[in-house]
């Protein structure tokens, strides 16, 4: 009897150690395994018990029991322990801190000529204008004959056009929209149309696709004094100031007359000889524009002699860049994100 005691000792001194090695809930189970299993140290002492005398069978017994209830309790005691540890461990590694900074992101921008464009077409609209658009590849039509150029003219020689073999063009200006609108609409008609040109033109001043903006009015008894009231009202309300205005004699086949219009410098108002935006002379080239010629009304399905009307042609580019006070014209084709996002006058 002594021995079976000294020997369940022994076998709760080797289960208690063990049990204060295990950390996890697997390594519990192998301890639980290897004690009171089908083949554990316990129940295999279990098993001993018929070789001892009848009398000392009882006490043995009782002593086993005991021992594996007492087990049974310190097992699950401890899995109870292993258990709050490990769930504790797994919310101290999917813990949220709600006072983290957020991460940073990079916001988009409007591009200067979109957010120009925009611009542009919100004044016109407040004068009653409203936005018609027409396709990039175009037909000699539209883009020079209905515009009163016809082939023998040396009007064609002014712009260098990327031919497609079929005959058809991109279109080298947005004034080809007018025309589109004028058969599409009729009179009285007020349309703008800003888009993408192209021609064979490549140099740091000279892009081979940039972008104008048409404006067309054809209504009755229009005068030349509404155009540049038009005008000089949306550089007004695009500058936000007041500038002064004068007008060139020009030559454009689908206008008579044909001015240009130049604007007062808006860097330096012409105060500055050495001013880098208009080099000194104090005016911006800023439009082509004149009374629409009755050739381009008739063209456009419309009586020239009930109907008049004037055009004109900006490039965006330009003026975008007038605006944002930018110094080389690439910058606005090279999509470099950075320098369009470093937030400059926008
Ligand atoms: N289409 C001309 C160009 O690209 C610009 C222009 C001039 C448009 C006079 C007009 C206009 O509507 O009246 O150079």
């Amino acid at each position: 009897m002594t021995s079976i005691l000294g020997e369940l000792e022994i076998i709760e001194k080797n289960f208690a150690e063990r049990l204060s090695g295990a950390a996890s809930s697997d390594e519990l189970q192998q301890v639980k395994v290897a004690f009171l299993g089908k083949k554990g140290s316990l129940t295999s002492f279990l098993k001993k018990l018929g070789s001892l005398p009848t009398e000392e069978r009882p006490a043995a017994g009782e002593a086993i029991n005991s021992l594996r209830d007492a087990m049974e309790q310190r097992l699950a005691s401890k899995k109870t322990q292993i258990e709050e540890a490990e769930s504790a461990e797994e919310e101290r590694k999917n813990r949220l801190d709600v006072t983290l900074p957020p991460r940073s992101r990079m916001w988009g921008g409007i591009h200067p000529v979109a957010q120009l464009t925009q611009d542009v077409v919100e004044i016109l609209a407040g004068l009653g204008f409203s936005v018609a658009l027409g396709p990039e590849i175009e037909d000699d039509f539209h883009n020079f004959e209905a515009l009163n150029i016809p082939a023998s003219h040396p009007a064609r020689d002014m712009q260098d056009t990327f031919y497609f073999p079929d005959g058809k063009l991109l279109r080298t200006h947005t004034s080809p929209v007018q025309v589109r609108s004028m058969l599409r609409f009729g009179a009285p008609i007020r349309i703008v149309c800003p888009g993408k040109v192209y021609r064979r033109d490549s140099d740091p001043t000279h892009s081979p696709m940039f972008h104008q903006l048409e404006g067309l009015l054809v209504e009755k008894d229009i005068s030349v004094a509404d155009m540049k009231g038009c005008l000089e009202a949306l550089m007004e309300a695009l500058f936000g100031r007041s500038l002064k205005a004068r007008y060139r004699a020009s030559y454009f086949p689908f206008t008579e007359p044909s001015l240009e219009l130049d604007i007062e410098c808006v860097e330096c108002s012409g105060k500055n000889p050495s001013c880098r935006i208009c080099k000194g002379t104090g005016w911006l080239e800023v439009a082509g524009l004149g009374m629409v010629h009755p050739t381009v009304l008739r063209y456009g399905g419309i009586d020239p002699q009930v109907y008049n009307g004037f055009a004109w042609g900006v490039g965006l580019d330009r003026l975008a860049m007038l605006k944002y006070k930018l110094t080389d014209l690439r910058v606005l084709f090279e999509g470099n994100v950075p320098y369009l996002l470093s937030g400059r006058a926008l």
